[in-house]
């Protein structure tokens, strides 16, 4: 049978967050904040707005919007100069060996991102071809831990929230896929995920009989 399985992007497919550190962290250490790779963590799964008002708040820096808005300006292009050259070999081990096991099987694939960058991202490591549906941060106006992201992106591909399987590395997105009656995957520090239904520290954890499990 037929299910939708649903793809976090940055933390699960690529490891984005260090580009997003340190663009982040430019804007900080201008503003004299102390941010830390610890810091960073706290950001994972986070909006962009959401996340520069966190910097802020570590800083104790109060901020007008029209600075507000120029640095997430500056971050973002900063970002876009960081992964303008990504390439295949940044996707994290084992997701190609999922997503053409799931192709092979004839599940409806989608992505499930917060952010603005996700179409450009996957079309320069030459994945965009697997999604038959892409929901980022153009398309909610929720965050995670709401589900919007997530129900968008099973109602694209036709398919029930419920039983959709959700691939997360934030806590924030598995409660998401949790509060949608998705089947939540951790990818990481299952200690951190411990919400989840299933657990794996990467995808070349996922045995067959597993995979077989969830497309049977
Ligand atoms: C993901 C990342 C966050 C990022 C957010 C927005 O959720 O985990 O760190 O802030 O997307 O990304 P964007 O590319 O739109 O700035
Ligand atoms: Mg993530």
């Amino acid at each position: 049978s037929q299910r939708a399985f649903i793809f976090d992007l940055d933390g699960v497919i690529v490891d984005t967050a260090k580009y997003h550190y340190l663009a982040w962290q430019k804007i900080a250490n201008r503003l004299g904040i102390d941010f830390t790779h610890e810091h960073n963590e706290l950001l994972k799964g986070v909006s962009r707005i959401r996340s520069l008002d966190i910097i802020l708040g570590l800083g104790n820096v109060e901020a007008s919007q029209e600075d507000k808005d120029k640095w997430l300006v500056e971050k973002n292009e900063d970002y876009l100069n960081y992964i303008e050259h990504m390439q295949a070999d940044e996707i994290l081990v084992g997701v190609v060996p999922v997503l053409e096991f799931l192709r092979q099987n004839n599940q409806p694939i989608a992505l499930g991102s917060a952010s603005k960058n996700a179409r450009p991202i996957l079309e320069k490591v030459g994945i965009l071809h697997f999604f038959d549906a892409i929901v980022d941060g153009n398309d909610v106006t929720n965050a995670k831990p709401d589900p919007e992201v997530f129900l968008k992106a099973a109602q694209l591909v036709g398919m029930p929230a419920e039983g959709a399987v959700v691939f997360e590395d934030s806590v924030a997105g598995i409660q998401a896929a949790n509060i949608a009656g998705m089947v939540s995957i951790g990818i990481g520090d299952k200690a951190i995920l411990n919400e989840a239904r299933y657990n794996v520290a990467d995808f070349t954890e996922f045995s067959t009989d597993f995979l077989q499990t969830l497309v049977n």
